[in-house]
């Protein structure tokens, strides 16, 4: 082969190089194009607090992370906990600012708006999360290190100010006496005296072995789990280890009664009225920034709930995604609703241009009431409204509350005003119909006694 052909080689070769990359590209460009065409609209995020200190302390010979003798007080947020929403944090930075654009990289209040559960912990969490999401460098000159302060609200309950101003978002039965009556009902339905029944023997084993007489009392009930489920939990989370009196085995009976006793708090899922009451206000407040996010002026880009485990657990119960064998949620566990979409279809309401995801610790789900991970518009309206009540079954009427106990007056109001009403005309009829019984039994007897007392008078 001479010069000239090499080159002639080299430049066809060079040619098809450059044409099967060229097929290359515009392959990748048509696989990812319907994907880039839909743009992010809302994104929704709960998540649950990162690791903390215990609820409870155990007594010293069991406290294998010292947590007594620490500066820390009750339900702090630990520096891993931090660590755990931090994490998040750049989670969204990755997804929301640079891979969809749904926020800018600098902070913009029309974006953006936090509300947070009152509790240190969950404020702290907030505030871990906004510092991955704008890191150092995305505020102004003015502090150190260009830090962005972003505001968090919330509602309730400082330590320092004595009034029951709950937030209803975050602790539904603060003011909703029914669901609070519920909850506490909750530890005296037949199905906890069962779960008490079945671990009596084991939890007084417990109790024994490790000395915990004075901790938890003469009777160690499984309803008291959370006294030793608790501060195990946050013990092997941040990596103490358990106490040597209690094995492995034992701990994962431990966690088990405490996995039976949250469901039982936030109930059977979306068929259970008290889940559902639990966590309408939470999806109620996701419908009005999904419809709000519809229109011209949305309230916001991204909307963040920083919450606890039954805030979560309640949300994913309704999403049918937390089945009755489904664990505590992890600390830092995040659920995210993203409304999206999709302006290539045309020739429709615009309505069915949007569609919504749900995406939790890092998978997209899918919903049983969507058939799949795809959920329209018309499954969002669908999911709304099989799983809020009315905030109205919550008042109780005083009287009727003394007379009828709150389970009943629940009951009642759960049946609905056409039962009632059924029943009442059915009553009435009933009574009608013995009346005119009676009327004409009656008739035949009047007459001889008013003979009677007609000739007595006489
Ligand atoms: C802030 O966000 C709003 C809503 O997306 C937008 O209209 C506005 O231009 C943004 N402001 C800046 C300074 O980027």
């Amino acid at each position: 082969m001479n010069g000239h052909g090499q080159a002639r080689c080299l430049l066809t070769r060079a040619m098809s190089l450059r044409v099967s990359r060229i097929c290359i590209l515009l392959l990748i460009a048509c696989l990812v194009s319907p994907a880039r065409a839909d743009e992010l609209k809302l994104a929704i995020a709960l998540f649950r607090h990162g690791a903390r200190s215990p609820l409870h302390f155990l007594p010293d010979h069991m406290d294998t992370c010292k947590w007594s003798e620490g500066p820390r007080r009750r339900g702090q947020l630990t520096p891993l906990g931090q660590q755990q929403l931090y994490d998040v944090g750049l989670y969204y930075n990755a997804l929301y600012v640079t891979e969809h654009e749904l926020l800018s990289p600098k902070y913009n209040n029309s974006e953006i708006l936090i509300r947070s559960s009152g509790t240190d912990r969950t404020v702290m969490s907030a505030y871990s999360v906004l510092t991955g999401l704008y890191p150092p460098g995305a505020g102004s000159d003015t502090l150190p290190d260009q830090v962005q302060p972003v505001p968090i609200r919330s509602n309730l309950g400082t330590p320092w100010i004595q009034e029951d101003d709950e937030d209803r978002l975050f602790h539904p039965e603060a003011d909703c006496p029914v669901l609070e009556d519920m909850r506490t009902n909750a530890m005296h339905s037949k199905s906890w005296e069962a779960v008490e029944e079945q671990y009596y023997e084991f939890l007084q084993r417990i109790k024994k072995e490790a000395e915990l007489e004075d901790y938890v009392g003469s009777t160690f009930h499984a309803a008291d789990i959370g006294l030793l489920s608790d501060p195990l939990r946050c013990g092997i989370t941040q990596g103490c280890g358990l106490p040597p009196v209690i094995t492995q085995a034992d701990f994962e009976v431990i966690m088990d009664i405490h996995r039976l006793k949250m469901h039982e708090k936030i109930g059977a899922g979306v068929s259970d009225q008290r889940t559902r009451m639990k966590g309408s206000p939470m999806i109620n407040s996701w419908r009005d920034m999904v419809y709000s996010a519809l229109t011209d002026e949305p309230t916001a880009k991204m909307v963040i709930y920083s919450g606890h485990d039954t805030t979560v657990e309640t949300m994913l119960a309704l999403l049918g995604l937390w089945g009755d064998d489904a664990a505590e949620t992890d600390f830092g566990s995040h659920l995210e609703l993203e409304l999206w979409q999709d302006p290539t279809i045309v020739g429709v309401e615009e309505r069915e241009q949007y569609y919504i995801k749900f995406r939790f610790n890092g998978d997209t789900m899918p919903i049983t009431a969507c058939g799949g991970v795809v959920c329209s518009l018309d499954d969002f309206d669908d999911i709304i409204s099989s799983t809020t009540v009315g905030w109205g079954l919550c008042v109780v009427d005083p009287l009727i509350e003394r007379h009828v106990g709150v389970a009943w007056l629940t009951f009642w109001k759960t049946l609905g005003l056409s039962f009632l009403a059924t029943m009442i005309l059915l009553a009435v009829c009933f009574i009608a119909g013995l009346r005119l019984a009676g009327g004409i039994v009656g008739h035949s007897h009047s007459i001889p006694s008013f003979e009677k007392n007609e000739a007595k008078n006489m």
